[in-house]
């Protein structure tokens, strides 16, 4: 197994480091365009593996030749939002961006698995599918892993109880019009409904549709990345080791919930053919209601991009 990261920055390094420790694949390659960033990450990295103990091999690089033959490209690079910025005004730069890398991708390897990171989420995954023109099972887009991650945590502070017990998906783009769904959020099996009261229900569910704004108004020059990396490599491991894991990813849908060509949000099950099966769950009409607004978005701003995947 042979595993890309394209971006050395923090979401990419981060992830990386995570992919090298877990000993995901024997070699991670780590390429960035700013020359030195790369190597010195990336060797500080296998430094690291006598005290992780990992045998990991970890390459940091500005050429694509070196990432021949891989098996997944994890593709992070592009601009991270400032304070005030929507992910949807990162669009065009990274859409130019992720353009660009996904055909250097593609002229060094036959049929890589894609995970998108890049923002705005679900239109770069659309992105990458277009212009690598790899089977829509292989082009997925990490979102709802992360936005579900923040629903959890933010779930057990306020119940004081373990993140192990707590299940919650959340669908729909990445963005403000991200659709936490509560009805399928529980603690231990437990509706989270019987545990909490509607009011403070509806407070994590807005703190979670702002989960990236609130990381960003903190850091001030970038966006959050310890999440984000972590919720990479969980969908990396689910295909690596074939778990069949269901995980909400952005993934084409083709008529599922009434919404035709479109990289959205929706609960997937993850192994080792990449998007082995969509789960059509039955969503409540405001649900239903606020996937296909959501779904909206993303298509008029894939529409915006037609000229330049022409
Ligand atoms: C976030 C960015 C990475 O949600 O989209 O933090």
């Amino acid at each position: 197994m042979k595993i890309t990261v394209i971006g050395a920055g923090h979401v990419g390094a981060t992830a990386a480091y995570r992919i090298a420790e877990q000993q995901l694949a024997k070699k991670v390659v780590l390429l960035d365009i700013v020359e030195g960033i790369p190597q010195g990450k990336a060797l500080d990295m296998y430094e690291s593996g006598p005290i992780g103990l990992f045998d990991t091999k970890v390459q940091g690089t500005n050429n694509y030749s070196d990432t021949a033959d891989s098996d997944i490209v994890l593709i992070t690079a592009g601009l991270a939002r400032k304070p005030g910025m929507s992910r949807e005004d990162l669009l065009m730069k990274n859409a130019t961006i992720v353009k660009e890398v996904t055909d250097q991708v593609m002229a060094h390897s036959s049929n890589p698995f894609i995970i998108m990171v890049s923002n705005p989420l679900d239109i770069m995954t659309h992105v990458g599918y277009v212009r690598s023109k790899l089977p829509k099972e292989k082009v997925i887009g990490m979102a709802g892993v992360l936005d579900s991650a923040r629903f959890r945590s933010f779930i057990a502070e306020e119940l004081n109880v373990s993140m192990q017990d707590i299940n919650a998906f959340v669908l729909g783009g990445h963005g403000d019009s991200m659709v936490p769904v509560v009805k399928y959020t529980s603690v231990a099996g437990i509706p989270l409904t019987e545990l909490m009261a509607q009011e403070k229900i509806d407070q994590l569910v807005e703190r979670t549709r702002k989960g990236g704004a609130e990381i960003v108004n903190y850091l001030k020059n970038g966006s959050a990345y310890y999440a984000p990396a972590a919720s990479a490599v969980e969908m990396i491991d689910t295909i690596v080791n074939d778990r069949k894991r269901i995980l909400p990813c952005s993934v084409l849908l083709e008529g599922q919930y009434n919404i035709n060509n479109i990289f959205i949000g929706a609960p997937v099950k993850l192994g080792k053919e990449g998007v082995e099966q969509i789960l059509e769950i039955n969503l409540d009409e405001p649900e239903l209601e606020a996937l296909q607004k959501s779904a909206a978005i993303v298509e008029e701003n894939c529409n915006a991009l037609s000229t330049l995947l022409a």
